[in-house]
């Protein structure tokens, strides 16, 4: 089966052998990334620009990384530091880029939507690398190739999604893979954070208090507090959260022996984890980082169309 899409925009779009395409892609191209000389001639020629209106460490890295490693051209644009300060619009930065004639932009932008607007408008192909509070495709699929890593499949998986739901692109696309690809997903989080109807994406149960969730499940994936995108203040105080929703040794016991321990990044030591849980045997945080390589390759591959190289 091929990748039948000109842009990756969310988990939403894709179905269960899209999903299963890009995962088993990533686990076969992530080789490349032991290897002493990482580099292949796979993507030559490809011109990848990164545009990112939000900050960044993982995603933006991973993605120069995984084109770098396809052997594609690779060009960074922070909006801080480029004519959008001067005012210039997505569309007429898209126009601009767009004439340099690049083969893929992946975008971050702080406006939920922003990526389908401007994919139905330019010829390339757009990878969105989190828009708003909408979606993080490339982050729901490798923390779905982890999971699938350590437990060889992701149906039937109990997985607990911890921590601000309404304001995380990281929950709702884990929530559209995840429940995609046949996993139970339990939510908990301070009502106030909680969008009311979320039940109705899919397989997701909404739990009363954080135990519940992380009762006998394999998974326990907490998420950041996304200070930036709460309007107001939704939590008494940062004490009080990380009492009831932060994950400790105690609540991490009630999971099943050797449930893996995720987080997105960055981490708010102290708040969302302790950090005896996030340093600790059962994390798999940094074994996310390093998957995130191996999935942007492959994002990157089937986008433009799974092709060697000639010549
Ligand atoms: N997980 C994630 O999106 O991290 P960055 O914001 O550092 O890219």
């Amino acid at each position: 089966m091929g990748f039948r899409h000109k842009d990756i925009i969310a988990l939403k779009d894709l179905t269960k052998e899209e999903i299963e395409l890009l995962l088993n892609t990533a686990d076969s191209l992530d080789e490349i990334n032991r290897r002493d000389i990482k580099k292949v001639p796979t993507l030559r020629g490809r011109t990848v620009v990164n545009l990112f209106y939000e900050a960044s460490t993982r995603t933006r890295t991973s993605f120069e990384i995984a084109a770098k490693r396809l052997s594609c051209d690779t060009v960074n644009i922070t909006a801080s530091t480029s004519s959008v300060t001067k005012g210039e619009t997505l569309s007429d930065t898209a126009n601009n880029i767009l004439a340099m004639k690049p083969d893929i932009i992946v975008m971050r932008h702080s406006i939920s939507g922003a990526h389908e607007y401007l994919a139905k408008r330019v010829s390339c192909s757009v990878i969105n690398a989190g828009d708003g509070a909408h979606e993080h495709p490339s982050q729901g699929l490798l923390d779905m190739l982890t999971m699938r890593q350590k437990y060889g499949r992701i149906e039937g998986l109990k997985v607990a999604i911890v921590g601000d739901i309404t304001h995380s692109r990281v929950a709702r696309s884990n929530i559209y893979g995840l429940t995609t690809m046949g996993a139970q997903v339990f939510l908990a989080g301070p009502p106030t954070m909680m969008p009311v109807g979320i039940e109705r994406l899919g397989n997701v149960t909404v739990c009363k208090d954080m135990r519940e969730a992380v009762d006998r499940a394999d998974v326990v994936m907490m998420l950041r507090i996304q200070l930036e995108r709460q309007g107001k203040t939704l939590l008494p105080s940062m004490r009080e959260y990380a009492r009831y929703f932060g994950l400790n040794p105690e609540v991490l016991k009630l999971a099943k022996p050797g449930a893996i321990v995720m987080h997105p990044g960055p981490i708010n030591r102290g708040v969302e984890m302790s950090s005896y849980v996030a340093d600790c045997d059962q994390s798999y945080i940094l074994k996310q980082v390093s998957n995130g390589v191996a999935i942007r390759m492959a994002m990157l591959y089937h986008v433009c169309g799974g092709e060697p190289a000639e010549g």
